[in-house]
């Protein structure tokens, strides 16, 4: 891609594309991001002044390059808003037709040198880039959440991405500050191959009465070091989300390790969503959480 990027597109201002329109945007980038209603939208560019507020308060950024950051994205409703984008990543719903109806929209929209990239966590970029007329410049770039806080892209190429696109979507996601690494098209790709079946195990873990809610984060926050013990995390990413991406995953595999457990199919089906309806494994009415008690 011989083209400079100067005008960056995300589509859908969500929790994910919220996070990549901002830090498309703190990358010095022009920010088009699109939302299919007002309210939608002003809810997502708010959660970006948020952060960016935390950060001035926190000392992290100083409120002239807060103003310059907002100053950089002008967020729409209309996919037409797009077009004069050379770079556009969806980050909708994670839907493969309402991914490829968004991409065959897209493709009539933008100029044909426009790089396309998916956010999606799990599903196929082949699927999706063949509805395009630029299945050589199809890419997935998946972030992870929360996007200005976490450093890694995954960078996957389908059998039909170009070496020059996908050099290009390494270059353009180290622009953002963040640390790429290569993946192909293989559901889950590097990271969610791993963190699924971890997750999973933890809850199965829960299931079998291994250990309480606290201990089994305990263990592996103190243990191992991470940031968040797995029952936290699954909280964190959505309980709802998991349960999808594993449904996928079991679907493409037929993998025991990527089959969701029925504890986490009972609170899907209850509503314990996780930190986004008040409740998973941890109640978020109270300062700090409690565990939920009585899940098996
Ligand atoms: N502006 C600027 N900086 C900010 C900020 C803001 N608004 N908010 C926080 N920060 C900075 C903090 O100042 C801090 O920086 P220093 O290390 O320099 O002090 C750093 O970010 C961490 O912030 P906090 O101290 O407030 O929070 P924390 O230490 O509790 O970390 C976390 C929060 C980064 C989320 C950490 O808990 C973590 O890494 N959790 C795991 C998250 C994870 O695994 N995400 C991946 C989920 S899987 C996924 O997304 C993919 C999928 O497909 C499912």
């Amino acid at each position: 891609m011989a083209t400079q990027v100067k005008t960056v597109g995300v589509v859908g201002c969500g929790l994910m594309g919220s996070g990549i329109a901002q830090i498309c945007a703190e990358a010095g980038y022009q920010v088009i991001v699109r939302e299919v209603a007002e309210g939608v939208l002003r809810k997502g560019l708010g959660r970006i002044e948020s952060f960016l507020a935390k950060g001035v308060e926190k000392g992290k950024v100083t409120a002239e390059r807060m103003k310059e950051v907002i100053g950089r994205l002008q967020g729409v409703t209309s996919l037409e808003a797009l077009a004069p984008c050379d770079v556009v990543i969806e980050a909708v719903v994670e839907n493969l037709d309402a991914k490829r109806e968004v991409y065959q929209a897209l493709d009539a929209i933008c100029s044909p040198h426009a790089l396309f990239a998916s956010n999606t966590s799990s599903l196929s970029i082949t699927e999706m880039a063949v509805v395009t007329k630029r299945a050589d410049r199809f890419v997935g770039l998946h972030f992870f959440n929360p996007v200005p806080l976490m450093k890694l892209v995954e960078v996957v190429r389908s059998p039909l991405t170009s070496p020059e696109a996908f050099e290009a979507a390494l270059s353009f996601a180290k622009s953002l500050g963040k640390s790429p690494i290569r993946a192909g098209d293989k559901t889950g790709f590097i990271v969610n191959r791993l963190l699924v079946p971890y997750l999973l195990d933890a809850i199965r873990a829960v299931e079998e009465g291994v250990g309480t809610t606290a201990d089994i984060d305990e263990g592996m926050r103190l243990g191992c070091g991470h940031p968040m013990g797995p029952l936290t995390l699954l909280d964190f990413v959505g309980l709802d989300t998991t349960y999808y991406i594993a449904n996928i995953m079991f679907e493409e595999f037929r993998e025991k390790r990527f089959a969701p457990p029925p504890l986490l199919k009972r609170m899907v089906q209850a509503g314990l969503h996780g930190r986004k309806s008040g409740k998973g494994f941890y109640d978020y009415s109270q300062d700090p959480p409690r565990p939920v008690s009585g899940l098996v």
